[in-house]
This record gives C-alpha cells, structure tokens and sequence, in this order.
C-alpha cells in the first residue's frame, strides 16, 4: 500500500479509500473478466475497437496500481476459447491491440518487476502473437515482483481436459494407466498455472452475473465482485472499492468460525420435536 500512498494527494477522492484499506489483509491474487469494452464503444458511437483500445488503458493501469497496492497475482482473461465465434475483424484487432500494448509497455513491465505470464491453448494461437507473448514471458521471467497471467484462449473446462489428458499420458508414459486414481491435488497441479495460488477475488465488470469459463477449478472459494462499470472505465477507485469489500466478506472456506453456536443432541431433538433417545 506504502508505492499507491506515496503516490496518492491526500486531497485525491481516492486518498480515504486507500487509508482505509488494510494492508494486512490483502486479496494476494485478484482475477478479473474484463467485460463491457464493445457497450463502452456503443454508448459513444464509437466503433468496439476503440472500447478494446480503452479496455488497453485500464489493464495498464490495474496492473500498475496491482503493483502499487502489493498485490501478489492478477489474473486477466483476455480471450476465451469461445471468443473465436467474434467476427474475424474483431478478433484480429484484439491481436493487433495486445501485440501493440504489449511491445509498447514490455520494457516499463521489465523495470518495475513485473511477471508476465500466459495461461490457455497459447499454441494455437496466431505466431506473431504467440512470439510477442513468449518475447514478454522471458523478458520478465526473472522479475520478482506483481506475477500477471494473461489468461488467452482459455476455457476453463479446456484446461481441466487438458490437465487430465496430461495426468492420463504420464501415467501411460510410466506404465502406471491401469492403476491411475486421479486426485484433486493432481488436478491442481496440472493447471496451466499450476504453483500459482487459487484467487481470493474476482472482479467482473459490466454487471454481468457470469463466471463465462473462467478458472473454473480455482474459483471454487473464491470472493466474487461485480461492478456495473464497463471496463475501459475501471480505475483506481473501483479497484479500490473492490478490495474494501473482499475485506468485510467473512471467509470460511466451508468452515465455521470459533464463536458459532452449535446445538447440543437435546436442542436437536427438541428442535425436531422428537424425545431423546
Ligand atoms: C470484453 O468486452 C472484452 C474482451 C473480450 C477483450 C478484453 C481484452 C482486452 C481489454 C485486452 C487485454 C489485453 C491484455 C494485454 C491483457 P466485450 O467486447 O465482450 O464487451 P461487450 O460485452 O460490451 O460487447
């Protein structure tokens, strides 16, 4: 929190939220659907590049204030598997714009300690695509600092069958198929981002009440917010009010806390109105 207050006026509308945020309790990785680009461009009469165009803008500026804040992991879903059906304009302008951002921002990416990385079928993405995002991925592989996964042609349920087939063909490889049990813990560990820790928060924007194939496995607890706010309009204040919620939420992984009040055999029974045995 100490790099965003450094930075911040305390005359800035942001400067209480950020005070107000405990540094203790951070969400260590936030996950975001970044949704609502194309309605952003509609509003404004503006062909859905330009709402791309401005969607690059907040991911510049979340990964910096992600950074900042001393987030651990931010996760953005770029392009899903099913984003293939857009029409080919469309999607060959999403190429152009992560090519452009991502050559433009890498070597201030370099400096600051940033990791990027990629999770999805990345292989089967366009070459020069590919190449730009491995160019990116080694270019900051030995950086420490905020780790970002670009989570591009992803599906969620993909990379489930992905993890499974690979479990499957190891085991073959061993000669250890016939006696193969598949654990959670396999599953996890075969993940496109395997290591990474599950997410605390997601953030979807737009409103949308969806999850849209997106880490399916790794959202299982996670803290969901959603924001009727398009993307491109996504700033410090809604990640900041963002984080201020996750903090009130009370997390218990299906658990209960120390102080909950559990019911004695006789309060059972006297509950279900039936004598004690
Ligand atoms: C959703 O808006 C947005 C996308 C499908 C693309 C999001 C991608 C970016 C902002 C670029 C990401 C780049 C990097 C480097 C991570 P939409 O088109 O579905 O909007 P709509 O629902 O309003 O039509």
């Amino acid at each position: 929190m100490k790099a965003l207050l450094d930075i911040l006026k305390p005359t800035s509308s942001d400067w209480p939220l950020a005070k107000a945020v405990d540094p203790e309790r951070l969400p260590q990785h936030i996950a975001v659907i970044m949704d609502g680009n194309g309605r952003w461009a509609g509003r404004r009469n503006l062909p859905r590049a330009a709402g791309h165009k401005a969607g690059m803008n907040s991911v510049r500026e979340i990964i910096e204030n992600c950074a900042r804040i001393g987030i651990e992991a931010l996760t953005l879903y770029a392009f899903s598997v099913e984003n293939w059906k857009r029409p080919r304009a469309e999607v060959e302008t999403l190429w152009r714009l992560l090519r452009f951002y991502v050559e433009r921002e890498l070597p201030k990416l370099v400096e600051n300690g940033i990791q990027i990385r990629t999770i999805g079928r990345t292989d089967e993405l366009p070459a020069n695509v590919t190449s730009c995002l491995r160019k990116a991925e080694s270019a900051t592989r030995q950086n420490r600092g905020l780790v970002v996964n670009i989570a591009i042609n992803y599906g969620g349920r993909t990379e489930i069958a992905d993890a499974v087939n690979r479990i499957l063909e190891n085991a073959r490889r061993a000669g250890a198929a016939d006696s193969l049990v598949v654990t959670e813990e396999m599953i996890s560990a075969h993940l496109y981002g395997a290591g990474i820790p599950d997410p605390d928060l997601l953030i979807r924007t737009s409103g949308e009440l969806r999850i849209s194939n997106f880490l399916l496995w790794q959202l299982a607890y996670t803290e969901i917010y959603v924001t009727p706010t398009f993307w491109p309009d996504f700033g410090l204040t809604d990640l900041l009010e963002a984080i201020l919620n996750f903090q009130k939420r009370d997390r218990r992984f299906g658990a209960l806390n120390k102080d909950a009040v559990t019911a004695t055999d006789e309060q059972v029974d006297e509950l279900l109105g039936v004598s004690a045995t």
